[in-house]
C-alpha cells in the first residue's frame, strides 16, 4: 500500500510524530563528543523517547523478517564509512574527527516520524564537513521537487546530480519510503534516477527523503552482524533524511528542526 495522509487525523497525527522525531535530534547534539559511546547515545535517546514524548522508539526489535535477527537498539548510529544501521554499541566509542549519522525513528499514537542527520566529535576534518553539506543538498534539492504532478524520478535526479557534480555517488541498496501507519511502505523513494520518470506524485502521499553519499565509490557490503552497511572502500558516507508529504502546491516537511532555514 502506498502511504497516504486522508484525513485531519492523519494529518495531525504525522505533524506530531515529526516534532517528536525531530526533538529527539534537537536533544542529542550537545551530547556528541568525544569519549562518549555510541550505546549511550542510545541509551539517552531511548529514554527521551519513552518517558519524555511518550512515543515508542521503532527500530527496537524491527524487522527479523526471513531470519534475519531482529534490530537490537533504539536508534541507529552509523560513524565515518558506515552507510546507515550502525548498531549501537558500548565498545564504540567517539573520538576527535568522528562523524556520524543518528537515524531517530518514534512512533507516536500509530504514526511514525523519522529522521537523521550528521554530527561531528570535536573538529571534523574539510572532508567529512564537505560530504556532510553537499548530502543535506542533495536532501533538500531532493525535497524541492515534491509537489502533485511531479514524477519520483525527478527527486532521485535531482539528488544523483548534485551528488555526482561533486564527484561524489550515490548508495543505490537503500531508498526513501513511504511511511505513516506503516514504517517502511510504498512507495521506495530511489535518490538517483531519470526526471519524468516513475509514480507520479499525488497530494497526501507521504514519504521519506533520504540520500547516503559516498565520498568515494558507491558499492558497499552488508557485515555479519546482518545490520551494518558500510562502504566498501572504506571511505566517508553521510546521509540526511526528513519525513514528508506531498500539499496542494508543493511539500509540507513533519521533521522540520527549528535550525534548518528550509521549507
Ligand atoms: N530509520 C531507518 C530508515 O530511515 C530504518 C532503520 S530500521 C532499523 O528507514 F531497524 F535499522 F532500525
Ligand atoms: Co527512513
Ligand atoms: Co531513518
Amino acid at each position: 500500500m502506498t502511504a497516504r495522509i486522508n484525513n485531519e487525523t492523519d494529518l495531525a497525527g504525522m505533524r506530531a510524530a515529526g516534532r517528536a522525531a525531530s526533538s529527539v535530534l534537537e536533544m542529542i547534539g550537545e551530547h556528541v563528543q568525544p569519549g562518549i559511546t555510541t550505546d549511550e547515545l542510545n541509551q539517552i535517546c531511548h529514554d527521551y523517547i519513552v518517558d519524555e514524548l511518550d512515543c515508542i522508539p521503532a527500530p527496537l526489535n524491527y524487522g527479523g523478517g526471513g531470519g534475519q535477527m531482529p534490530f537490537p537498539k533504539s536508534i541507529c548510529t552509523s560513524v565515518n564509512h558506515v552507510v546507515c544501521h550502525g548498531i549501537p554499541s558500548p565498545s564504540k566509542k567517539l573520538k576527535n574527527g568522528d562523524a556520524i549519522n543518528i537515524d531517530i525513528t518514534v512512533i507516536k499514537d500509530g504514526y511514525h516520524g523519522d529522521t537523521s542527520k550528521m554530527f561531528f566529535a570535536g573538529e571534523a576534518s574539510v572532508m567529512a564537513k564537505r560530504l556532510s553539506k553537499i548530502t543535506q543538498e542533495c536532501m533538500y534539492k531532493g525535497i524541492e521537487q515534491v509537489r502533485p504532478g511531479a514524477r519520483l524520478g525527478d527527486i532521485g535526479y535531482a539528488i544523483q546530480r548534485h551528488a555526482e557534480n561533486n564527484h561524489f555517488s550515490v548508495v543505490r541498496e537503500f531508498c526513501g519510503h513511504g511511511i505513516a501507519k506503516v514504517f517502511h511502505d510504498d512507495p521506495q523513494v530511489l535518490h538517483y534516477g531519470r526526471p519524468g520518470t516513475g509514480v507520479v506524485l499525488e497530494e497526501g502521499m507521504s514519504f521519506t527523503i533520504e540520500p547516503m553519499i559516498n565520498a568515494g565509490k558507491r558499492q558497499i557490503k552488508i557485515l555479519p552482524d546482518q545490520w551494518t552497511a558500510v562502504t566498501k572502500d572504506h571511505k566517508l558516507s553521510a546521509q540526511w533524511e526528513h519525513t514528508l508529504m506531498v500539499t496542494a502546491d508543493g511539500f509540507e516537511i513533519f521533521t522540520l528542526r527549528a535550525e534548518e532555514n528550509f521549507g
